[in-house]
């Protein structure tokens, strides 16, 4: 069995598996130099010959144990037949979502038009080292419903919290939607070659209390549950970052396998969820940025505290265009 799977069934290693998140991107020349030739970024996640030398790129360079499919949380969307555009430095931009469109949204034709992705899955599989873990992965209901309502990434999410109040049914209904899309995408995903998934809750830090219940947990213990039916022994990494105290109790309410744990959570806490079972993740991206010192402090805090019980070595979140690759290699 895979490293990183062994991790995930509860096993512990000296050296754990270590993967980026964001480690296929522009921090690296040659995938400056793929992104080009695409033209869009989703030109390039559509075409499954670019696509898989992308995810491909970080393994040869870097040796990773695992590696993630390269595409985005927003080809859901985009495949539910929203506009989406990626905009050099401004990310991306959709249309924001209106009342009537949320009760027109079905899954019609969405997942013939990820077939590209499904590809690259297959692809991937054969082309990758067998010792590497696939990684396929969406983004949760409420942080792609957060993009789909305002259209753009916002510093607190609050159009979607603002919908969230004032029109609950309709914000079930997208994130509804959403829940059946993903369960799909993923069970296709994993059929096609993918070892295990991960799902991003990206901005799952900026609700609390009744709000993070509704809209985090429940929709992602609904996808665990409904994914499980089709493919039992499915492994699912849940990364509800900025979750805080809230990652006590994630864990065991959605049935994920793997809780990863973005930089602010302290070390201590870290040992105590690890207790439950594996996690993944911690070192800050910036100490990346950094190296020297800060870099080999974080490294080595996080394996001196870790090390003996089940962890996938990771970044708290994703590796920065500034990250300069010695570092990484140092890393
Ligand atoms: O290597 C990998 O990790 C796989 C590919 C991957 C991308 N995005 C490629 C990408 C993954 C797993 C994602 C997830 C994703 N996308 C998330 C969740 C994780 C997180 O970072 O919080 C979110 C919120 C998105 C939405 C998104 N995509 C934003 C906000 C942006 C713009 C910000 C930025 O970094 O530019 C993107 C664009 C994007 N997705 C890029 C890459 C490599 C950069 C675009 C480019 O190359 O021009």
């Amino acid at each position: 069995m895979r490293k990183l799977m062994k991790v995930l069934d509860g096993e512990a290693f000296d050296i754990p598996p270590i993967w980026l998140m964001r480690q296929a991107g522009r921090y690296l020349p040659e995938y400056r130099e793929t992104r080009k030739k695409a033209g869009g970024f989703l030109d390039l996640c559509y075409n499954p010959d670019l696509a898989v030398e992308v995810t491909l790129q970080p393994i040869r360079r870097f040796g990773f144990d695992a590696s993630i499919l390269f595409s985005d949380i927003l080809v859901i969307p985009h495949a539910l037949g929203r506009n989406l555009d990626f905009r050099e430095g401004e990310g991306p931009v959709l249309d924001p979502i209106t009342v009537d469109e949320i009760n027109a949204l079905n899954t019609d034709g969405f997942l013939e038009h990820l077939k590209p992705v499904f590809e690259t899955v297959g692809r991937l599989r054969e082309e990758l080292p067998t010792e590497t873990t696939l990684i396929g992965f969406c983004g949760a209901p409420w942080t792609v419903a957060t993009y789909m309502v305002a259209g753009r990434g916002t510093p607190d999410q609050a159009p979607a919290r603002l919908l969230a109040h004032q029109d609950p049914s309709s914000f079930q209904k997208m994130i509804d939607i959403l829940i059946e899309a993903s369960t799909k995408y993923l069970i296709k995903q994993l059929k096609s070659g993918a070892d295990c998934v991960q799902i991003f809750d990206s901005w799952a830090g900026i609700l609390g209390g009744d709000q993070f219940q509704r809209w985090c947990v429940e929709p992602v213990s609904r996808i665990v549950s409904n994914v499980r039916k089709e493919i039992p022994d499915a492994k699912i990494i849940g990364f509800p970052k900025g979750a805080g105290v809230q990652n006590f109790g994630y864990r065991k309410m959605t049935g994920i396998d793997c809780l990863g744990l973005d930089w602010s959570v302290p070390i201590e806490q870290a040992k105590t969820l690890q207790q439950e079972g594996a996690i993944q993740g911690l070192l800050d991206p910036l100490r990346v940025i950094a190296g020297g010192k800060a870099l080999d402090e974080g490294v080595d805090q996080i394996i001196d505290n870790l090390s003996d019980g089940p962890l996938v070595f990771n970044l708290g979140h994703g590796i920065t265009p500034q990250a300069p690759i010695e570092h990484v290699e140092q890393l």
